[in-house]
């Protein structure tokens, strides 16, 4: 998946500034930056979900050129929030994923997506009772039906998660994060919006950092997840070490707490 040269503009407001992305199948390519740099908006426009200028190509096809059930059947999209305004059951919101992915039956898909994201039995609970954390897998749930291989006719789909594990706990961050990793392990493109940098080293193949709606660096988490990289992005010191024997970076920033100025 690849995008070149996106522009968005919102309201009156340009959102992002020439953004060029590039996500590889077999890989999670986490997207951090801070609250407001266009995370959100890049995720959208590569999935072809909103306006944008530039060009985005999956599989090789710009996005501009496929129907909407062409692009249902090679991308699942997970958004930030999402608002279920009726009573519906859970099992009825999983099943939105598996008309959404034009897959002809349940086959027991449904079940066993929520047993993947640990909510096995909670079919016909309803959803408005759930936790925030329940209701976000859920829709992890949902998207998973409509991409459940994570290839098909040798092309890979694609799982675009925007704060999966926003609202987890984590044991579930590590569920969730695990399922990524899986689809990708299994030949499909996973690209997730990030706010927990030690979870984006840990589980992510590749990181862009995102500020004011540009990238600001790019690369493996040890490339990217550097002291001054992130000062500059997040405005704040951010100690970076290594995990020991391995080279994977971790944060871990001193809390020095002063008082606040009257
Ligand atoms: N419809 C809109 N009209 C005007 N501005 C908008 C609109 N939608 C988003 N924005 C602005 O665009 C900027 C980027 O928003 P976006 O949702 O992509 O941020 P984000 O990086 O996902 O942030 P967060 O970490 O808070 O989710 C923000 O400043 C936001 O206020
Ligand atoms: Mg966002």
């Amino acid at each position: 998946m690849q995008g070149k040269n996106i522009y968005v503009s919102l309201g009156r407001k340009d959102i992002l500034h020439g953004v060029n992305f590039k996500a590889e199948p077999g890989q999670v390519t986490a997207i951090i930056g801070p609250n407001g740099s266009g995370k959100s908006t890049l995720l959208k426009a590569l999935a072809g979900e909103i306006d944008s200028t530039g060009t985005v190509t999956l599989n090789g096809h710009d996005i501009s050129a496929l129907k909407p059930w062409q692009l249902a059947e090679m991308r699942g999209v997970l958004p930030q929030s999402t608002t279920v305004a009726f009573p519906f059951k859970v099992h009825e919101i999983v099943r939105l994923g598996l008309a959404t992915g034009l897959v002809a039956s349940d086959d027991g898909l449904t079940s066993r997506a929520l047993a993947h994201v640990d909510l096995a039995g909670f079919e016909h609970r309803s959803y408005q009772t759930l936790s925030g954390g329940e209701q976000q897998r859920v829709q992890l749930a949902r998207v998973l039906t409509q991409v459940w291989e994570a290839q098909q006719a040798d092309q890979p789909r694609w799982l675009l998660l925007d704060e999966p594990v926003a609202s987890l706990d984590i044991a579930h961050q590590f569920t969730v994060l695990g399922i990524a990793g899986d689809f990708a392990a299994r030949g499909g493109g996973v690209v997730a919006v990030m706010h927990d940098l030690n979870l984006t080293a840990l589980f992510s193949d590749c990181v862009y950092v995102l500020s004011q709606g540009s990238v600001w660096g790019s690369g493996t988490p040890s490339d990217v997840l550097s002291s001054d990289l992130m000062q500059q992005v997040y405005g704040i010191d951010l100690p970076i070490s290594k995990v020991p024997t391995t080279p994977l970076p971790f944060v871990l920033p001193q809390a020095v707490r002063k008082p606040l100025e009257p």
